[in-house]
């Protein structure tokens, strides 16, 4: 998958070259392009904001550095084979993400996050590419971050784990939080007692049947508790 990332902190993104996701692109299963916002700013001091029209508090980003970033990016992705990409604004005002919708993209061939900052981007951003492409705002949930990077971040982990070939061992997907709409089961390693704590006997009893009755209830249970949402009951 190819993904392009417009911000005005490439810094931020330095964390996905940690771990799987680092892996994951040394291998050519993620191509991760971060581009600097400013450097399709050609004034003096390379501004990329400016005061809101018609008042308010705040600095709205301009359009003009938006447009030559993510037509830089669009006019490299034609010459491309891959399909067209989906350009993803975070933004608390946008639809939920969730594993459903990780899902989702990680079937897509090239996906944009365009990080937005202050107040936002002037809505003529994303006009233009709604009209000219497929454009999506999602939030990874109520409350409100500095800007689009950490939510950006958020969900290229989310939807990078779910490429063929980024979990070694694909079974661990399956049992996750969320996979099944349930919780995880709570989960145990040796020593069997640590500080009077004992490991519950089903999950060394070798009985896999019922241990994985005991995994299922304990995940009824725990989402019974926490996210009573997700049972619809
Ligand atoms: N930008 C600021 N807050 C955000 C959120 N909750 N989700 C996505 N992008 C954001």
């Amino acid at each position: 998958m190819r993904i392009d990332v417009v911000t005005i902190f490439p810094g931020y993104f330095d964390a996905l070259e940690l771990s799987l996701m680092g892996k994951a692109r040394d291998r050519g299963l993620i191509d991760l392009h971060v581009h600097d916002l400013r450097e399709s700013a050609h004034d003096k001091h390379r501004t990329v904001d400016d005061t809101p029209t018609g008042g308010g508090a705040g600095m709205v980003m301009k359009p003009e550095p938006w447009g030559q970033a993510i037509d830089g990016i669009l006019a490299d992705a034609q010459s491309a084979p891959a399909a067209e990409p989906l350009i993803i604004f975070p933004s608390p005002a946008g639809d939920v993400f969730t594993q459903a919708m990780a899902r989702e993209l990680a079937t897509e061939d090239h996906l944009v996050f365009g990080c937005g900052r202050y107040e936002g981007i002037d809505q003529r951003v994303f006009d233009e590419y709604a009209e000219r492409g497929r454009v999506r705002l999602v939030s990874i949930g109520d409350y409100v971050l500095n800007g689009g990077e950490v939510a950006s971040i958020a969900m290229i982990e989310a939807i990078g784990r779910l490429l063929p070939g980024v979990v070694g061992n694909p079974d661990s997907l399956v049992e996750e939080s969320h996979e099944s709409g349930l919780l995880e089961y709570p989960s145990y390693t040796k020593p069997a007692e640590w500080r009077g704590r004992r490991v519950p006997d089903v999950l060394l009893s070798g009985n896999h049947a019922a241990i994985d009755a005991w995994r299922h209830e304990q995940s009824v249970e725990r989402t019974r508790h926490v996210r009573p949402d997700l049972l619809g009951d």
